[in-house]
């Protein structure tokens, strides 16, 4: 067993154990929660039963990260957040469970879901030497495409696999469960499955868009337009939400989200400014349900955890970094951690501060835990709250001269969307169809969703 070593960045270990696990109100996977518990790795074994989907191991294959169930014998997180439901069955780092409620678009009673949460895409891990060193707010190593194919072989498997479906039952229904039970089981995985299909059958159509996203990149912005836009539209009266459909074809790494609270800008690409829109609209991405198809009831009701990415965003943030020691308070960056990865050879140190300073200050300013840093000019004058912010330095992005195809996104893609959604853009008329560009549709969904 390796020895296990989270790196200390300012939070107690009841407060990163939320993190790793608050539901932010998604049901990410196409699966209910006792669903996925029940599930076999995907994979054929005639002379023995596989192991589970679920089960830790198997999904660090994926670059998930192990967690218990809970902190540890306090669990004082318990107080601190009364609804909080731990982590009951052991699942990794940023899985966490819905509980049952009515679903936004249909109002039917819906049963416990599973969801990620911001730890399953912004939390670390790097092996050194048999010490798995852990570090909040890094660039998750995950690979989400082939975590999703595993998921759906997986369901496919208990379908067709013989054996595997008896299983399956019993683990969903208990032992004693009737045959009447299983039959009808057996008819919502085949539902699903059919869903499933079709689904790919017309994401299929731009599939020659994509480029692979592989382990530690993933393409957040066009996953959330096509979750919001084509996906939750499907079905929506007399609308064809094939038209908002693109391929996913500007993955990036995940960023570090460390110190990013205390910008102007909350995304590195100057894209969005307020941080509970870019959460609220990322929940969305990650499969909160919204109704924007079923007109009979609350249109934008959703399942968006307000109160959570509020919560979550304030841990993340810390106190005021400009009262009393100038500092981040929130998630802190790791320090080097000498005594797993070595000490520092100090001339090397010396050496690349002065390439830092020549090379890289310019734009991204001096570090931390320098004075210069907060006494930069770019620190705006104090907000009605005493807050101060950061103004980052914007450069266009053809003279930083990376891949610009993350950053022209929200800017170029285009969303149609029915006008009964209400949401001003161009083209209304007796078209029926409102058009602009994702980014000002995604901000008019989100205020709406936000603001009921
Ligand atoms: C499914 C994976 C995923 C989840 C879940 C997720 N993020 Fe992200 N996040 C990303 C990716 C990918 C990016 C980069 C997006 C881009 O630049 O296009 C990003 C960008 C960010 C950034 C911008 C960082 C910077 O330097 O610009 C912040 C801050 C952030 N996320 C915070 C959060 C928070 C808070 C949550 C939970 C409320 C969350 N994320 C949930 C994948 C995720
Ligand atoms: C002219 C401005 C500029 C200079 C100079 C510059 N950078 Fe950057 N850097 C950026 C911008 C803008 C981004 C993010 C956008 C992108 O990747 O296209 C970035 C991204 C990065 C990232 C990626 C962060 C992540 O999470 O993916 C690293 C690491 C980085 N820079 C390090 C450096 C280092 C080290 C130097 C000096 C040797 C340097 N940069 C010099 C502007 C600059």
């Amino acid at each position: 067993m390796k020895e296990v070593r989270w790196i200390e960045q300012g939070w107690s270990s009841d407060e990163r154990f939320w993190f790793h696990h608050v539901s932010q109100g998604t049901s990410t996977l196409p699966v209910p929660y006792n669903w996925f518990l029940a599930l076999e790795q995907p994979e054929l074994s005639p002379l023995s039963t596989p192991g589970l989907l679920s089960d830790p191991g198997y999904l660090s294959r994926y670059g998930f990260i192990p967690s218990p169930k809970q902190t540890g014998p306090g669990t004082a997180y318990q107080d601190t957040y009364a609804s909080f439901l731990g982590n009951p069955d052991g699942l990794p780092v940023g899985f966490s469970k819905l509980p049952a409620a009515p679903d936004p678009v249909t109002r039917a009673m819906q049963p416990d879901q599973l969801g990620f949460t911001c730890a399953a895409c912004h939390t670390g891990q790097i092996e050194y030497q048999g010490t798995s060193l852990r570090i909040d707010g890094a660039p998750a190593m995950t690979d989400l495409g082939k975590f999703r194919n595993a998921l759906g072989l997986a369901l496919s498997q208990t379908n067709t696999v013989p054996g595997r479906f008896g299983r399956f039952a019993k683990r969903v229904l208990g032992e004693g469960h009737t045959a009447a039970q299983a039959a009808q089981l057996q008819g919502q995985l085949h539902g699903l499955l059919a869903r499933i299909e079709q689904l790919k059958t017309i994401t299929d159509t731009v599939a020659h868009q994509n480029v692979e996203e592989g382990f530690a990149r993933l393409d957040a912005i066009n996953r959330i337009g096509t979750q919001v836009f084509f996906t939750d539209l499907l079905g929506a009266p007399g609308f064809d939400a094939r038209v908002n459909l693109a391929g996913n074809s500007a993955p990036v790494n995940f960023p570090h989200i460390w110190d990013t609270y205390w910008f102007t800008w909350v995304e590195y690409d100057a894209s969005i400014l307020q941080p509970m829109f870019r959460n609220a609209g990322e929940a969305l991405g990650v499969g909160a349900k919204i109704n924007l198809i079923n007109r009979a009831q609350t249109l934008y009701k959703s399942a968006i955890g307000v109160q959570e990415l509020h919560e979550i965003e304030e841990l993340l943030a810390g106190k005021n970094p400009h009262s009393s020691t100038p500092g981040f308070k929130g998630l802190r960056s790791p320090a080097w951690p000498d005594d797993i990865l070595g000490t520092i050879d100090p001339s090397r140190k010396e050496r690349g501060q002065a390439l830092y300073e020549e090379l890289c200050q310019s734009c991204h300013l001096a570090p931390v835990s320098d004075a210069a840093f907060w006494s930069d000019p770019r620190w705006r004058q104090p907000n009605a709250a005493g807050e101060r912010y950061l103004d980052l330095v914007e450069i266009p992005v053809l003279e930083i001269g990376t891949d610009p195809g993350q950053a022209r996104l929200l800017g170029e893609r285009r969303i149609t969307l029915p006008s009964y959604l209400d949401i001003p853009g161009t083209g209304a008329g007796n078209t029926g169809l409102v058009d602009g560009t994702f980014g000002q549709m995604l901000a008019a969904v989100v205020e709406k969703a936000t603001t009921l």
